[in-house]
């Protein structure tokens, strides 16, 4: 089998060759993404693989059909940038649902505790030998009530994670699930209340309709001051210059974003050499505290590994059986 892959990667290269070898199933990879414009590059092959900043509307999907493509494989979790409601029932849309929950929560935690104890600050000090303390007071996390807005793989590990370091979790998921609360230190709440009694929220549930903009003027309004926002499931939970302007008015106590609403035509790309045209995103990273990772959550050996091996798992389900347990939509 034949599959183009779109926005690829030089890490993703290694995993999906051995696994796609093992399965006699040959990659073409393309660095750019699938688009209106790209589409035309799928042809003569059976499948695409993509990955979030891909746009699969509903003319690329037409598109792909018309080519004659069987199967679209994302590389990822999420599929908000599939138009589910017009590709179901025409193409077969897999994913990867689960690949490694810990390298996301762990992203998170890791970016939470570099920014309360400063040390984004204090690595560039030091490389300048200079061990000033001055401005570096973090706070303990031990005793602190964070606020968890979806309770799947990914929240329940940084739940916890966040046992771990003694905290209060209150948490909120339209779809409560059992075995999450947990005494005194876990309980679902309502957003509200969330919102009103957390130092710090986190959020990992996908983004819909619902959840569009979930952090935004009147969220961060109800939130106690010096909240601090960590974001590594989709920007555009995020109200980027609702949270800039919480930032500026100090109600927001730092932020830690690993994915922006605006992110598809910047992030895992090299833009050192360009004037950044987003004003937002340029005046948060200005900020000194807010810190900015591109996408990267993901982005551990295990990740990768598991990425591949499903992907090749689901295109050969489909191709064989003509189904996949991985499926987006059903036929
Ligand atoms: P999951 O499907 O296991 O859990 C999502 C949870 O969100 C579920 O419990 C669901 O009931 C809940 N939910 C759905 N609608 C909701 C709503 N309106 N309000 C509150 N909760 C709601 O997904 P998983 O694996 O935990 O991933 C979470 C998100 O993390 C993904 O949707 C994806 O956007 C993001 N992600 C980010 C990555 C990165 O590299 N930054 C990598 C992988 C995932």
């Amino acid at each position: 089998m034949k599959i183009a892959f779109f926005d690829a990667k030089p890490y993703d290269k290694a995993s999906f060759d051995k696994y796609g070898a093992e399965k006699g199933i040959k990659f073409k990879y393309y660095e750019t993404k699938l688009n209106e414009d790209t589409v035309d590059l799928a042809k003569g092959y059976d499948g695409v693989c993509v990955f979030v900043n891909d746009t699969v509307n509903k003319t690329v999907i037409d598109r792909l059909i018309e080519l004659d493509i069987k199967i679209l494989a994302l590389r990822c979790a999420g599929f908000n940038n599939v138009d589910t409601k017009h590709a179901c029932g025409k193409i077969h849309v897999v994913r990867v649902p689960a690949y490694s929950p810990y390298a996301v929560a762990e992203h998170t935690i890791a970016l939470l505790l570099t920014s309360i104890r400063r040390i984004h600050k204090a690595y560039i000090r030091s490389r300048d030998f200079n061990f000033s303390l001055s401005n570096l007071t973090g706070f303990d996390l031990h005793g602190k009530t964070v606020g968890v807005i979806g309770t799947g793989r990914i929240g329940r590990v940084f739940i916890d994670i966040c046992k771990g370091f003694g905290m209060k979790v209150l948490a909120y998921d339209k779809f409560p699930a059992q075995g999450v609360e947990d005494g005194d230190k876990v309980k679902y709440a309502s957003l509200e209340e969330l919102f009103s009694e957390s130092d710090i929220i986190s959020l990992h549930c996908p983004l819909t309709e619902d959840t569009y903009h979930i952090i935004d003027e009147n969220a961060l309004e109800k939130c106690k001051k010096g909240v601090v926002i960590l974001n590594t499931s989709r920007g555009a939970l995020v109200d980027a210059e609702a949270l800039l302007a919480g930032i500026k008015s100090r109600k927001v106590g730092a932020a830690c974003l690993d994915v922006y609403e605006e992110e598809s035509d910047l992030f895992f790309e090299d833009n050192s050499g360009h004037i950044l045209e987003d004003d937002v995103l340029a005046r948060l990273i200005s900020m000194p505290n807010v810190i900015v990772t591109s996408h990267q959550a993901f982005l551990t050996e295990e990740a990768l590994e598991n990425i591949a091996e499903t992907t090749v798992r689901n295109i050969i389900d489909i191709a064989e059986k003509g189904e996949s347990e991985n499926e987006v939509c059903f036929h």
